[in-house]
């Protein structure tokens, strides 16, 4: 066999950042928003979204062919429009809309990925905190960047959520936590899936009135309570299923074992805490966004890492559950899940 040997796939990779910043750019010029449902020509794009015309047909013409855009014509003719994807996932108006986290992406950690190599050396996160900012402080005290971080959160897990409800089965528990729990996402999914089950969800009281008003909108608020509270003083409520999604990752392992200790004090006999996050393979080769994500926590976050099943699995024993399995959700997300 004639194994050629070229530099395509180190040139795609070192160069990937011109791709992701084109997409980071049309969320932020609101591209997709603009297309909406319509079919428009770069003209008309490039007057509504003020793109200078030297710049226009590359710009749409790189997001066909990165499969973010569909175009109907050639040249003059040429009209463009959603995909199916970025229709649902990238129009503001779509209830599905997840462009709050590349939002943020582009704001934030575009920039701070730039200094990734000192991070690598020093440790040191790379964000507002070393200028002496406090971006999650800030945040939690400017009502509408909280709830586009909620609404983006909620976006980042929607795979996750939908193939936990096919995938893990619920239907013998009465009570269900989901600690962290941010908008209420998740509760307000189970709620509506399974009309046994109360659900909880537990998170800092700026967070509570967003879980309120959406639990409200998904017409399950008889059965979804919000708690305030902070996971590391107070106790988390009592249920047969505790979910922590994306929690565990932002603390060092000190905080992870403090967490799941909680989880486990917590649970009812014969219960679960479920976590949902993009588990590293225990051989740490093959999830590539696990390993991503994980050097994103060293740039956002003090002690934050992503960890694998094994991780997981010890820290379980460690708090006294029984047993636990990685359930494969979307793509790079797994829910880990320990029995007590
Ligand atoms: C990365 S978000 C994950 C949100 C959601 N569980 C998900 O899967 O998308 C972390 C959540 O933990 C919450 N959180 C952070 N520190 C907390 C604390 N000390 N007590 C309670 N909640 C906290 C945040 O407000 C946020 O909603």
């Amino acid at each position: 066999m004639n194994h050629t040997v070229t530099p395509e796939r180190i040139m795609q990779i070192g160069m990937g950042f011109w791709a992701s910043k084109t997409l980071l750019s049309a969320v932020e010029l609101g591209l997709f928003t603009t297309l909406g449902h319509e079919e428009l020509s770069a003209a008309q794009l490039g007057e509504q979204l003020c793109i200078h015309p030297r710049a226009g047909d590359d710009f749409l013409d790189a997001l066909v062919s990165l499969g973010l855009l569909d175009r109907t014509g050639n040249g003059d003719g040429a009209r463009y429009r959603n995909t199916n994807e970025t229709g649902l996932f990238l129009d503001k108006h779509s209830p599905a809309y997840m462009g709050g986290i590349l939002e943020m992406a582009n704001a934030r950690l575009y920039g701070f990925w730039g200094n990734l190599t000192e991070a690598l050396r020093t440790g040191r996160p790379q964000n507002e905190a070393k200028i002496g900012g406090d971006f999650f402080g800030a945040l939690y005290n400017d009502e509408a960047r909280l709830g586009a971080f909620l609404a983006g959160m909620q976006g980042l897990q929607f795979g996750n959520h939908s193939a936990l409800l096919e995938k893990v089965d619920l239907s013998g528990a009465a009570t269900f936590c989901d600690v962290g729990g941010a908008n209420g996402a998740l509760c307000a999914l189970v709620a509506q899936r399974y009309p046994q089950l109360h659900a909880t969800t537990f998170d800092l009281p700026a967070v509570g009135d967003f879980a309120r008003r959406h639990a409200e909108a998904m017409g399950v608020a008889n059965r979804v309570t919000v708690v305030d509270g902070d996971f590391f003083v107070d106790k988390f409520p009592q249920a047969d299923v505790i979910v922590l999604g994306n929690v565990l990752h932002d603390w060092d392992e000190e905080g992870k074992q403090a967490l799941i200790d909680k989880a486990y004090d917590a649970l009812n006999a014969g219960g679960r805490l479920i976590a949902i996050e993009n588990v590293i393979d225990d051989d740490r080769r093959h999830n590539t966004f696990g390993l991503l994500m994980s050097l994103n926590m060293l740039i956002e976050l003090e002690g934050g890492f992503d960890y694998t099943g094994a991780q997981f699995d010890r820290w379980c024993s460690n708090a006294g559950f029984e047993l636990t399995e990685i359930v494969p959700l979307a793509g790079p997300g797994s829910a880990a899940i320990a029995y007590k």
